[in-house]
């Protein structure tokens, strides 16, 4: 049984449809990013799904159960973390999350041990005893995401966990999903970034005016688009005769150059494919000293799917 289902979800506000019978099943055990530009319906969905939202119609299941009738089963073993919370500035980590323990209803004999536990998944051991009020946006995502871990759930709902932070923050705090990840939770997590979820999951799922685009893994998705972008870093720089030459390769549908020692290739071909094109290269008098995967066919693949949905 996946973790998360979602049965044709819809939304409406005021008569303004926001979620259109959204479905999706969530694998357990994955990373699933749910990608979609501002205003796709994102936040709506996890607000139903950790119900702090009543949908209009359609159902969803949090570990069998369904959160739209039975919300308190529904969440017993679920993390979300939503709207990052107002923590007491003056506050500690370890005071914060004693006290969401004792929300929680944890036993106080447990709790403490339960709080040193989700402050070393979440890294801020170094942070423990030092007063919230001082620490960055994404110390405080962090400790959202500890109390979000308290009561040992299995499935973690994040929206957005990264926006509104610094690099330095949404480094640390993908650093951490990484890690949840490979703790055997399954993650469930909203982004507008492509990259983000590239580099963090294992599927995608795009979602644009309340409607499911495309639901694959990140691998598919990347491999099924067969045009390929190849940028190429060279010593030298290209002159007009070898460019012309790259340009008649074998599946090299064209050729750009940003500048005049790196160009970009639209490449149609398999890893073997690859492999000699860039002999092709060599053959041809340049000196490549790198030659890798430019991802941007993904983000002009996307690009189009938001573009069509609109
Ligand atoms: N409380 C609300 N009342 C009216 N419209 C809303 C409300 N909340 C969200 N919307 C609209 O619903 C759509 C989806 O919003 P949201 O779920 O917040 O998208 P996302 O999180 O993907 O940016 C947007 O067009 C937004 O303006
Ligand atoms: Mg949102």
């Amino acid at each position: 049984m996946e973790p998360l289902v979602i049965e044709s979800l819809s939304k409406d506000y005021d008569g303004f449809r926001a979620l259109d019978s959204l479905s999706l099943k969530v694998e357990a055990k994955s990373c699933t990013g749910f990608l979609g530009p501002n205003g796709a319906g994102k936040t709506t969905t996890i607000k139903i799904l950790t119900s702090m939202l009543r949908a209009t119609g359609g159902r969803a299941f949090l570990n069998g159960v369904d959160v739209t009738t039975d919300p308190k089963e529904a969440l017993a073993r679920v993390g979300a973390v939503v709207e990052t919370p107002e923590f007491y500035p003056e506050l500690t980590p370890i005071e914060t999350l004693d006290y969401f323990a004792r929300l929680r209803g944890i036993p106080s004999d447990r709790a403490k041990s339960r709080v040193m536990q989700v402050i070393d998944q979440v890294k801020m051991g170094e942070w423990k005893d030092q007063r919230i009020g001082k620490f960055s946006k994404g110390m405080k995502q962090r400790i959202a995401i500890a109390q979000a871990l308290l009561h040992e759930p299995d499935l973690l709902v994040l929206d957005e966990p990264t926006a509104g932070l610094d690099p330095r923050g949404m480094a640390e705090v993908r650093d951490i999903i990484k890690a949840l990840r490979l703790q055997g939770y399954t993650v469930f997590m909203s982004s507008h970034l492509l990259f983000e979820v590239q580099q963090l999951c294992d599927k995608v799922a795009v979602v644009d005016k309340g409607k499911l685009l495309i639901y694959d893994t990140v691998q598919n998705l990347s491999t099924k688009r067969h045009v390929l972008k190849l940028e190429v870093d060279l010593v030298g720089k290209i002159d007009t005769e070898t460019y012309t030459k790259v340009c008649a390769l074998d599946k090299v549908n064209g050729v750009q150059c940003p500048t005049a020692t790196k160009m970009l290739i639209d490449f149609d071909g398999d890893t073997a494919d690859r492999r000699t094109l860039l002999e092709s290269l060599q053959r041809l008098g340049l000196q490549v000293y790198s030659f890798a995967d430019a991802g941007v066919a993904l983000e002009e693949f996307y690009m189009d799917l938001i573009k069509e949905s609109r």
